[in-house]
């Protein structure tokens, strides 16, 4: 299969196991509260969503929700990200193409250029783009009125949005992490729609596993369902998923290989830390924005790493969880 088709058939598959309303997204409650009073509101005015900004940790469903409020509102999303639109008439091709009411997901919107960036002021403000026509002492500046339309920003940097962008959204809205109960549901679901038999522990076991987050859930779930299927198993259970996923390197606590050499790179070489992002980075050979983005936060979450002002520094959770030895209490201590 061509290298295209392939990138075809994960897109497909995506598609069908996302959820399509907000009453199939499981999880997120607040956030689903919150926007089914926006949406109801909006449509009551027959006004466009508010902006809207979802930050937080990859593979949450930043863009799923994006997709499923164009569906509650009727209209179409259009989905971008800020690498994407680097010249001027990226966005304003974008922007001028627009249907009254539409969605533009903008993913990892830190990452727009100033340019780009001044475009959007007046356009989600005013529904207006301004635009320059010719250069020097000649140049004019044009508006072009746009449709009201929503933009859905997503970003893991909240804290990497200039505030003149960040204070043109009318929603801020952050993405956790899902509970297990929650994303063993996830699993179950996704079970029936790629069509494979699972246990309730079965469920469970690859839930543990998937560090809160949907995508990675998903993804151990296919990975798991190749092992039962070469393996002849009818059905996923806990013991298949659990030998399954350690085969793939993936420990009890959903850890894999990058997370363990962050943590086991602060023991070794930085004595637990302190220690700042760019020597882990150096000593691991990992990019900075990748652990600070995609692997640091869930080893925050659950307690293994903790950030102070001189840098990061390995908990002693994460020792015992990588067994190594710390010292034990003092009999002095035990007694109190
Ligand atoms: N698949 C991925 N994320 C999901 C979610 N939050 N709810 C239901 N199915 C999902």
């Amino acid at each position: 299969m061509s290298a295209q088709a392939n990138t075809q058939e994960t897109e497909q598959n995506e598609d069908k196991i996302r959820p399509q309303r907000l009453e199939d997204y499981i999880g997120q409650k607040d956030l689903k509260g919150i926007l089914n009073i926006a949406i109801a509101a909006a449509k009551g005015r027959k006004d466009p969503l508010d902006h809207l900004l979802l930050y937080g940790p990859p593979g949450l469903g930043k863009t799923t929700m994006s997709l499923i409020l164009a569906a509650e509102m009727e209209v179409n999303c259009k989905i971008t990200s800020a690498p994407a639109l680097e010249r001027p008439r990226d966005i304003t091709g974008l922007l001028v193409n627009l249907k009254p009411g539409d969605i533009l997901f903008i993913d990892e919107i830190h990452r727009l250029n100033r340019m780009t960036e001044e475009l959007l002021y007046p356009a989600m403000e005013d529904f207006r783009l301004d635009v320059t026509i010719g250069k020097g002492q000649t140049a004019k500046t044009r508006s072009i009125p746009l449709p009201p339309f929503t933009l859905v920003g997503a970003t893991t940097k909240a804290g990497s949005l200039s505030s003149p962008l960040r204070d043109r959204f009318g929603m801020i809205q952050r993405l956790r992490f899902y509970e297990l109960d929650e994303l063993t549901l996830i699993v179950k679901r996704t079970a029936e729609i790629i069509n494979i038999a699972i246990k309730e522990e079965g469920a469970e076991e690859i839930a543990r596993r998937s560090r809160g987050t949907p995508r990675i859930a998903n993804r151990l779930l296919r990975r798991v369902r190749d092992y039962v299927e070469v393996h002849k198993a009818e059905i996923i259970t806990e013991e298949l998923a659990a030998t399954a996923m350690e085969l793939f390197d993936v420990d009890a606590q959903g850890l894999d290989w990058t997370d363990r050499l962050v943590l086991n790179t602060i023991i070794e070489q930085f004595h637990g830390g302190p220690v700042g992002l760019e020597a882990i980075a150096a000593a691991t050979g990992e990019d900075r924005k990748t652990i600070e983005e995609v692997y640091e936060p869930y080893l925050l979450q659950i307690g293994y790493l903790s950030r102070t002002h001189r840098g990061r520094m390995v908990t002693e959770k994460a020792y015992q969880h990588l067994g190594f030895k710390t010292d034990e209490p003092s009999q002095t201590e035990l007694q109190f």
